[in-house]
């Protein structure tokens, strides 16, 4: 069977603001059948209301990419609709207090890595099932730049300062 761009269905992590909202705005405008992931369920509604009255085939999914058990009832919620999966897109993040290496402490590191780093291992993990039975699936990971090795090793870089401090520039010895 081919998938087509009517029947292309997505699952959309974060979807219910910024970035996430948008891709499942004009992936939903296109045909696209929308899993609109949402840690909170009543902002979650809200941004699939605001799709839905766009003419978007969207499905509200609570899906907190910290939780195994909401990952487990989103898999579920998610095949009471489709038997597949074509798209993940792996978008939910937060960027934590942006700290100094001396101010960070182990609860800020954990709890962004719980949800950039450990939360798309658990979102991929958990819906691998769905997406090996599309015929081109895809993950999509949503990065940033302050997150590129490149640009953290290249001291000329503009962005190279983000990734260490805000406040104090590199001493110089
Ligand atoms: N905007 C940029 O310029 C930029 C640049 C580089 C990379 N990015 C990346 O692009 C992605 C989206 O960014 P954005 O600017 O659209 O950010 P945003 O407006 O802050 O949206 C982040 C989304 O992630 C959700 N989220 C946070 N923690 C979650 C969790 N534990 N479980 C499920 N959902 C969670 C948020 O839900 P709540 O509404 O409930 O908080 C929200 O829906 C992020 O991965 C970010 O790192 C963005």
């Amino acid at each position: 069977m081919t998938t087509t761009p009517q029947s292309t269905s997505t699952l959309i992590t974060g979807g219910n603001k910024g970035l996430g909202l948008e891709t499942a705005r004009r992936l939903g405008e296109q045909g696209w059948t929308i899993f609109l992931g949402s840690r909170d369920p009543g902002r979650g509604r809200t941004a699939a209301d605001q799709l839905s009255a766009r003419g978007v085939n969207v499905t509200m999914v609570p899906l907190d990419v910290t939780s195994d058990q909401s990952m487990a009832d989103a898999v579920g919620l998610v095949r009471q609709h489709t038997d597949r999966l074509d798209v993940l897109v792996d978008n939910a993040g937060a960027a934590g207090n942006i700290v100094t290496p001396e101010e960070v402490t182990v609860a800020e590191v954990h709890s962004v890595y719980n949800t950039n780093v450990y939360g798309p291992i658990r979102v991929t993990k958990a819906f691998l099932p769905l997406l090996r039975v599309a015929d081109n699936p895809r993950v999509v990971m949503v990065s940033s730049a302050i997150g590129s090795m490149t640009i953290a090793t290249d001291p000329t870089h503009p962005l190279r300062h983000s990734t260490s401090s805000p406040t104090a520039p590199p001493k110089q010895h």
